[in-house]
C-alpha cells in the first residue's frame, strides 16, 4: 500500500535556522485552539485501568511458569539482608549490561563467592577485580562498581541508597534503568525500568512507530513502564517485561504464538486485521480501505506542515495545493513557484509505504503561527531533533539539509532529477517498523 503527500520541509525564514512544525492530525482549519500537545490516542497508551491489571495478571503468571533460574533472582529472593541483596541485584545488572545471561552466570557466581558483601568488595584491589571480570569485556564496570562500593562503605556506612532517586544519585556509574532495576527487585518500589527489550515490548504492544532511540519517546516509555508496574511485585514484573523482551518477543522472528501479552498487544492486532485484509483481497471480497492516519502509527508527533496528495497528481497541481494548504496555514500569500522542489522521500510504517514529495519554501520575516487554527510551532534545528517526531519528517530533513549542502558545494553534488527518490539510512527503519513488518507473511496472490 503507498500512500502520497506533500510537505514542505521547512518554512525557511531568511534569517535562517528554524523551520516549523505542526503537530499531526490537527486541521490548519480546525476551530478548537490547541496550542497544547494533543494526547496520542489511546492505542498508544495503557489508559484502562482494568486492562492493565489484566496485563500483569498475565505477565506475572507466564514469569512464574517460565522464569528462568538465575543466581542473582535466587538471591535477591532469600537474602534477607536489604544491603546485600541490593548489591547482589547491582553487581548483576551491571554485569547484564552489554553481556548475555549466558555468559554472565559463571562470572556472577565466581564474583559473589569472593565479595559475598560490598565490605568485601571495597578491600578488594583494581588488580584482583580486573582480574575477576577478564573475558566480561567493558572494564571500566568493575572498575566503577568498586568505587562505587568503597564509597557506600565509606561515605554512606555500609547502607545502600533505599531509592531509586537515591540510587541514581549517590551511586557512581548508576543509571536511571540501574537504579530501577535495583529499586524494584530488591527493595520492591514500585518503579519501571527501561532498556532496551522494554522498549521493543512497549513499542510493539501500543503500536509505536515514532523513533524509539529520540529521547522525548524514551521519556514517554518511561512513563508508561511506571504506570504498567505491578505494586505489590514490582520487581517481578520487571524482569518478567525484560524476560519477555528476551524471549519471547525477540527483534526478529518473534514468537508471537507464545506470547502472554498477545491480547494486549497492537501489533499483534493489526497483523490480524492485515492477514484478513489479505485474505478477503484473495478471495476477491471487498476489503474496507484503511487509511494512514487509521494506522495511528504516527498519531501525536509533530511534522512538516503537509497533506495528502492523490495519485498521478501533476507537479503543477501538487505545487498549487500546497500552496493553498501553506497560505491559509501562514496566513500570508503563497506563490505555487516559490517552492522549491526538494526531493521524494520513501518510509516505511508498518506494511505501509509512504512517499513524502518534498518541497521547501524560504520566507521572509517574522510569520506569527496562529494557535487557534493548528496546533504548530517553528523550532530551531536542535529543537526539532529533541521534538517527538517520527523517523520519517527526520528523513525529510536530512533530504533538505542534503540538498542545501549540495547547492553550498555544487562540484561535489548531483541534481536530483524529479521522481528520483531519497532514502534515509535506512527506508525499512530499524526497531519497530521494521519488527512489524517482520510479522506479516501475507498469502501470496494464486
Ligand atoms: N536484563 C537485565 N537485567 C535483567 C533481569 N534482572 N532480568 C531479566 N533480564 C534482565
Amino acid at each position: 500500500m503507498s500512500h502520497l503527500r506533500a510537505t514542505a520541509a521547512r518554512g525557511l525564514r531568511r534569517s535562517g535556522g528554524r523551520g516549523a512544525l505542526r503537530r499531526k492530525g490537527a486541521s490548519p482549519r480546525g476551530a478548537a485552539p490547541a496550542p497544547a500537545p494533543a494526547p496520542p490516542p489511546s492505542r498508544h497508551l495503557f489508559s484502562d485501568p482494568a486492562e492493565i491489571e489484566a496485563l500483569r495478571g498475565h505477565l506475572l503468571a507466564w514469569y512464574d511458569k517460565c522464569k528462568r533460574d538465575l543466581p542473582w533472582r535466587t538471591l535477591a529472593a532469600t537474602e534477607l539482608d536489604a544491603d546485600r541483596r541490593a548489591y547482589a541485584v547491582w553487581v548483576s545488572e551491571i554485569m547484564l549490561q552489554q553481556t548475555q545471561v549466558a555468559t554472565v552466570i559463571d562470572y556472577y557466581n565466581r564474583w559473589m563467592q569472593k565479595w559475598p558483601t560490598l565490605q568485601a568488595l571495597a578491600q578488594a584491589s583494581l588488580e584482583e577485580v580486573n582480574e575477576l571480570w577478564a573475558g566480561l569485556g567493558y572494564y571500566s564496570r568493575g572498575k566503577r562498581l568498586q568505587e562505587a562500593a568503597r564509597k557506600v562503605v565509606s561515605e554512606l556506612a555500609g547502607q545502600m541508597p533505599r531509592t531509586a532517586e537515591d540510587l541514581q544519585k549517590l551511586l557512581p556509574g548508576v543509571g536511571r534503568y540501574t537504579a530501577g532495576a535495583i529499586a524494584s527487585i530488591s527493595y520492591g518500589q514500585a518503579t519501571g525500568v527501561v532498556d532496551g527489550n522494554v522498549i521493543r515490548v512497549l513499542c510493539r504492544m501500543r503500536c509505536i512507530g515514532a523513533d524509539s532511540s529520540s529521547p522525548a519517546v524514551i521519556e514517554r516509555l518511561w512513563d508508561m513502564a511506571n504506570a504498567l508496574v505491578d505494586r505489590s511485585r514490582p520487581g517481578d514484573f520487571n524482569q518478567a517485561l525484560m524476560e519477555l523482551g528476551a524471549t519471547v518477543c525477540v527483534p526478529k522472528a518473534p514468537l508471537c504464538g507464545e506470547c502472554p501479552l498477545k491480547q494486549h498487544c497492537q501489533a499483534q492486532r493489526r497483523v490480524e486485521k492485515e492477514l484478513a485484509f489479505a485474505s478477503q483481497k484473495l478471495f476477491g471480497k471487498r476489503a474496507p480501505v484503511s487509511d494512514v492516519e487509521d494506522c495511528g502509527l504516527l498519531a501525536g508527533l509533530w511534522e512538516f506542515p503537509s497533506l495528502p496528495l492523490a495519485q498521478g497528481l501533476q507537479e503543477e497541481k501538487q505545487r498549487e495545493v500546497l500552496a493553498d494548504h501553506l497560505q491559509a496555514w501562514t496566513g500570508r500569500p503563497v506563490a505555487a513557484g516559490g517552492l522549491r522542489f526538494i526531493g521524494e522521500v520513501v518510509h516505511i510504517f508498518s506494511h505501509i509505504h509512504q512517499t513524502y514529495v518534498v518541497y521547501s519554501l524560504s520566507l521572509d520575516g517574522d510569520v506569527t503561527l496562529d494557535p487557534a487554527l493548528s496546533p504548530s510551532r517553528w523550532v530551531t534545528e536542535e529543537e526539532f531533533h529533541a521534538s517527538a517526531v517520527s523517523t520519517a519528517m527526520k528523513k525529510v530533513l536530512k533530504a533538505h539539509e542534503k540538498q542545501r549542502g549540495e547547492e553550498s558545494s555544487p562540484g561535489k553534488g548531483s541534481k536530483r532529477k524529479r521522481g528520483a527518490k531519497l532514502q534515509g539510512a535506512s527506508s525499512t527503519c530499524p526497531g519497530t517498523q521494521l519488527s512489524l513488518r517482520a510479522f506479516l507473511r501475507a498469502p501470496k496472490s494464486p
